[in-house]
């Protein structure tokens, strides 16, 4: 018992002290906005969150072909990246894509309607994006 506590407890510290330089830069996220309180299905999300960009599934790490606006659908799931800065392009990872979506969903709701700022999600600036039922 006490020796299963005290493994945990360095298990812990080797964790944070390891992993965290690790990490990519965690994406943040602003100007969050819950826009319904209906759940959209999270099978469908998912799908529709890697066709953004024409599609980064796969071995695709991050939104290629610097578009100025994208749209990943799915059924009747929606999300879009549109540069706050006009003109700009998109340039984000998938794992930042990723990062700021559950960033947006742990103020939300799993799988709640947003609309969001990722930031530095484009070459000049961020990104607004919207995730919603199409
Ligand atoms: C991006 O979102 C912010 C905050 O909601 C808003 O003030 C701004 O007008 C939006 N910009 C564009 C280009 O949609
Ligand atoms: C896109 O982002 C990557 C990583 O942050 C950077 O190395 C690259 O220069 C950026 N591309 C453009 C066109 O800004």
């Amino acid at each position: 018992m006490h020796f299963a506590t005290i493994f945990y407890v360095f298990a812990m510290l080797f964790v944070c002290a390891f992993a965290a330089p690790l990490q990519v830069r965690q994406e943040t996220v602003s100007n969050v906005v819950c826009t319904s309180k209906t759940a959209l299905d999270f099978h469908t999300s998912n799908v529709a969150l890697l066709q953004i960009c024409g599609g980064i599934a796969g071995s695709i790490e991050k939104c290629e072909g610097s578009p100025t606006s994208t749209v990943g659908k799915s059924g009747n799931v929606q999300f879009t990246i549109k540069p706050v800065v006009k003109g700009d392009t998109i340039n984000i990872s998938k794992g930042r894509w990723e990062q700021g979506i559950k960033a947006a969903f742990a103020v939300c709701g799993q799988n709640i309607p947003f609309t969001a700022t990722f930031t530095g999600g484009a070459t000049k600036g961020d990104v607004n994006v919207t995730y919603g039922s199409a």
